[in-house]
């Protein structure tokens, strides 16, 4: 990929840079403010109390376009009880919040680590007030899941990776394959009872997998209400960046230019052929080009309490990904249920899974698709709001 006509995303993607061509030798990524960042150094010593210093690196979880959907409540003792921001949610993308519910898992797993690695045990109740519905217009304040601090906890090896972890999508190393043994590595761990690990190295399931997704990306970006959604979570400069500290952050130089200029109108879908449309077009095709193999999560079922499930074992995947230097990057355009998309919905679930696409919540359902590389640089750490804004005590 020709890097200086990119700008680079934390929360996901490219934006062109096309049309200030001249410019283009300056579009590399700077620096985020430092706060919007400050998770990333973990809790600070000032923070005594074992369960906020669990929820401070809980906070650094992956979730869908890093809305960070979390609320945790301390009002009772020895207790985190989590519940899902509804203010928060990705309804034209993530129409049941399935993906949503998938990022809570992610918090819930990392919670648990950091409760572990302070000694503590935590027993976890997953919807104890019964699981949410399927309509996003029907949820309520149920809580997600109720952790109750029992006993000695275990320290997980995983958790040493946890303020290293990001969502690599870039410089993945063309020359360095994966072998099927670190497949087989990255699956074990992300392998547990309710969640199936599975993956491909092999030329010819890899480039299936490439035009699925592909292709639903190219799709993604051509349905207006989904497009419109994600523009609206892109976080352009320090000053949008420290005013939201979530979402799809870049703070660049050509990117302010752009939006001065009437050049990146989020309210808007890029006109077909707009330099916008080019570029996000490009962007499909070279990353999923760039894909040394693919692993993905699948689960018997597709009710609540398996997507939360699915959510803590792809954070574990990414932690061991991280110890071994590889960089997993979810491609969930074609596992998104609006209907526009039922095509590849169907195309990726037999490709995985050899059946239909999931009709009920008894039917076997792929939770997470993720592309797979070596990867040959850092990639900056995605913002995060303070830890105060999620806890309500
Ligand atoms: C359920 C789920 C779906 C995701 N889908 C995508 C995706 O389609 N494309 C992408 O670039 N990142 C995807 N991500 C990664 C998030 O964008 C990322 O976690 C977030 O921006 C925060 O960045 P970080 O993981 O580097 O902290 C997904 C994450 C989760 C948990």
């Amino acid at each position: 990929m020709d890097r200086r006509n990119f700008i680079r995303l934390a929360g996901g993607g490219v934006l062109v840079a096309a049309g200030v061509g001249s410019l283009g030798g300056c579009a590399s990524f700077t620096a985020f403010p430092a706060e919007a960042v400050e998770a990333w150094s973990g809790p600070g010593s000032a923070e005594r109390d074992p369960r906020r210093r669990a929820v401070a690196y809980a906070i650094t979880a992956p979730n869908p376009h890093n809305m960070q959907p979390w609320i945790v409540d301390l009002r009772e003792a020895n207790a985190i009880t989590l519940y899902c921001d509804r203010d928060r949610l990705l309804a034209d993308s993530d129409p049941f919040g399935r993906q949503i519910l998938v990022g809570h898992g992610c918090f819930l797993e990392l919670l648990v680590q950091a409760l572990g690695d302070q000694g503590i045990g935590a027993r976890v109740t997953l919807w104890p007030q019964g699981a949410l519905p399927q309509p996003l217009a029907q949820w309520d304040q149920r809580p997600v899941a109720r952790v109750e601090l029992a006993g000695q906890g275990q320290r997980d090896p995983l958790f040493a990776h946890v303020l290293a972890r990001r969502t690599a999508r870039w410089g993945y190393d063309m020359s360095k394959p994966i072998s099927a043994d670190v497949l087989r590595t990255l699956s074990s761990t992300a392998q547990s009872n309710a969640v199936a690990a599975g993956g491909t190295v092999e030329a010819a399931q890899v480039q299936r997998l490439r035009d699925i997704a592909r292709e639903a990306g190219l799709l993604d970006k051509k349905v207006p209400r989904v497009v419109i959604e994600t523009l609206g979570k892109l976080r352009i400069g320090s000053a949008e960046i420290m005013a939201h500290r979530d979402g799809v952050a870049l703070t660049n130089f050509l990117a302010r230019f752009a939006d001065t200029f009437g050049m990146l109108d989020r309210k808007a879908v890029p006109a077909p052929g707009s330099p916008a449309d080019k570029q996000m077009t490009e962007m499909y095709v070279t990353t999923t080009q760039e894909t040394m193999g693919w692993i993905w999560l699948t689960t018997a079922g597709n009710r609540r309490d398996q997507q939360v499930e699915a959510g803590r074992a792809f954070v574990r995947l990414q932690l061991k990904a991280t110890e071994l230097g590889i960089g997993v990057h979810p491609m969930s355009q074609a596992l998104q249920e609006y209907p526009e998309m039922a095509a590849h919905y169907t195309a990726v679930h037999r490709a995985v899974l050899n059946r239909d696409a999931p009709r009920s919540e008894s039917d076997a359902t792929v939770q997470m698709l993720c592309r797979i590389g070596y990867t040959t640089e850092p990639t900056p750490a995605a913002p995060r709001r303070a830890l105060a804004s999620v806890i309500r005590a």
